[in-house]
């Protein structure tokens, strides 16, 4: 990909300027794309803030090239504040939720990101946009609240002392404005966290502290 600028290289994918309009985003450890944009273009159909999904080819994802910043380098800039950035994802989630699953035959069931932190949302000129659908699946609504308070809770208790303080008041913010999910869906999460790939050794061993700094209920 010599020929084309690097954009951003996130935990699991390398993200490349095509053009003005378009974005290469490719896996690096491998992997098949075409599930990813499934789900996107299902959630696109149904009206659900996604980019444009252009091509999907083994590990190689050809995106709408979006404009604007990710919700967390706006909080980070001073631009939205923690309240309307946990406004937002609890929006996105509640969205999201309103769907019907594409497969499940359980009516419970809904597709979830289950990645929805805001490294993952861009705000961009037609408004919020939630990109990076790798982790996607269906269940519980509360399962993707579960998990974006872990992920949330993960970065709080992290060493980067700056960043681990903002991160505890978006999961207190966030906290306070989504129904508590259930402790067993917050063990699935937790389950989900241990094995997935993006995550280091130090991160996993400290799995269990992000945990518990997680408001459930009984369930
Ligand atoms: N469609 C797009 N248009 C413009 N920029 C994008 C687009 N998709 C991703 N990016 C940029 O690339 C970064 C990484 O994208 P993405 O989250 O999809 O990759 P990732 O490797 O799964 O990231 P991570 O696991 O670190 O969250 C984003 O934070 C954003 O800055
Ligand atoms: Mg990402």
């Amino acid at each position: 990909m010599a020929d084309h600028a690097l954009l951003a290289s996130g935990r699991d994918a390398d993200v490349f300027a095509l053009d003005e309009s378009r974005v290469l985003r490719r896996y690096r450890r491998g992997g098949e794309t075409a599930p990813e944009a499934e789900v996107m273009a299902y959630v696109a159909a149904a009206g659900y803030p996604v980019p444009v999904v252009y091509d999907a080819q083994g590990p190689d994802l050809v995106l709408e090239r979006l404009d604007g910043e990710t919700l967390l380098a706006s909080m980070l800039a001073g631009r939205t504040a923690v309240g309307a950035a946990a406004d937002l994802l609890v929006g996105l989630h509640e969205r999201l939720h309103n769907l019907p699953a594409r497969f499940s035959a359980d009516p419970a069931d809904r597709v979830l990101h289950l990645d929805l932190h805001p490294q993952n949302v861009m705000l961009t000129s037609r408004g919020p946009v939630v990109i990076d659908w790798r982790n996607a699946a269906e269940g519980p609504a509360d399962l993707d609240v579960a998990m974006t308070a872990l992920i949330l809770a993960e970065v709080a208790v992290s060493p980067d002392a700056p960043l681990a303080d903002r991160a505890r008041d978006g999961l207190d913010a966030f906290a306070r404005r989504v129904p508590r999910p259930r402790a067993s869906q917050l063990r699935v999460a937790l389950d989900r966290r241990r094995v997935d790939p993006a995550l280091s050794v130090v991160e996993k061993s400290a799995l269990d502290r992000a945990a518990a700094l997680v408001p459930t209920r009984a369930g």
